[in-house]
């Protein structure tokens, strides 16, 4: 039996993308997810794909995660359907230096508040059973990228909190685990125009894109399973380049 039978996830922006994938991967491992978006389109048509094949482990619910009633009720309605919740993971972001307030709202906004719901659901002392939450930053939240410095910022943001909360004694003590994800470019419509292609307009990206290559989702799907799986991750964040994944622990002044 898989590590993640029966467990229950909350995976927000999972209508596609990485987020679509991780919660495959976790479904056919016989959990139970609840996929949330705020583009209710795709996530609809994400829900009628994998109902076909898994049926009642699933939940939708739209959710906008810059918005704190919606997120709340993501929450409140997978504890009330499936029971508890196991994982979380802060997946949902954008990458738009044109919009740079609305790139810290959904990437750092969204991430602090989807960690806090998931402490007051996963913690021992509040009738949680531990667990793990999982923040996806990317590889800029811990290396410049000078084609998009708000991204990065929000990217920094994230890791910074989540270490930050990862060593703090009431949390270690309530069972939670915090991770961060940090991926280089991946494969998906976050890195591509309106118009499908990449982002070739700015020069700068293409020279990164260059330099460290486009992975597939898959490899970023098996470093996520593995993260799951390490009970000793606490507070790393994990680079994920074509070269394989590489755990980087809190560092030591
Ligand atoms: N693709 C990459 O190169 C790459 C690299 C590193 C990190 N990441 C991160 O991975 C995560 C997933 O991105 P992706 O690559 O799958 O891109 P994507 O654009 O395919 O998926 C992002 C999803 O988030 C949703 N979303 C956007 N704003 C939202 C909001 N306010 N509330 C709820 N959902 C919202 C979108 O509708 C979309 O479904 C993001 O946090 C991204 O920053 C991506």
């Amino acid at each position: 039996m898989s590590m993640f039978s029966g467990k229950v996830a909350i995976i927000t922006g999972s209508a596609q993308g990485l987020g679509k994938a991780f919660s495959r991967v976790l479904l056919e491992q016989g959990g139970k997810v609840c996929i949330s978006d705020v583009n209710q389109k795709v996530l609809e048509k994400t829900y009628e794909e994998f109902k076909s094949e898994f049926a009642d482990n699933l939940i939708s619910q739209p959710c906008d995660v810059t918005d704190k009633k919606q997120l709340t009720e993501v929450f409140r309605r997978t504890r009330e359907i499936y029971g508890g919740v196991d994982l979380v993971v802060n997946n949902a972001g954008i990458m738009d230096e044109s919009q740079w307030e609305k790139c810290i709202d959904v990437n750092i906004k969204g991430v602090i508040q989807g960690t806090k719901l998931g402490l007051e659901h996963l913690r021992k002392d509040k009738g949680g059973r531990g667990g793990l939450i999982l923040n996806i930053a990317s590889l800029t939240g811990i290396f410049p990228v000078n084609s998009a410095p708000v991204y990065a910022a929000s990217k920094h943001g994230i890791v910074g909190y989540t270490r930050s909360l990862a060593v703090h004694p009431d949390v270690v003590k309530n069972g939670v685990r915090l991770v961060c994800l940090c991926p280089a470019f991946v494969d998906t419509d976050i890195i591509k125009l309106d118009d499908g292609s990449r982002v070739e307009g700015l020069e700068l990206a293409q020279m990164m894109i260059d330099k460290y290559g486009i992975m597939s989702v898959d490899q970023v799907t098996e470093v996520f399973v593995k993260a799951i799986e390490d009970p000793n991750n606490n507070g790393d964040s994990i680079i994920i380049t074509m070269k394989g994944a590489n755990n980087m622990p809190i560092p030591r002044p």
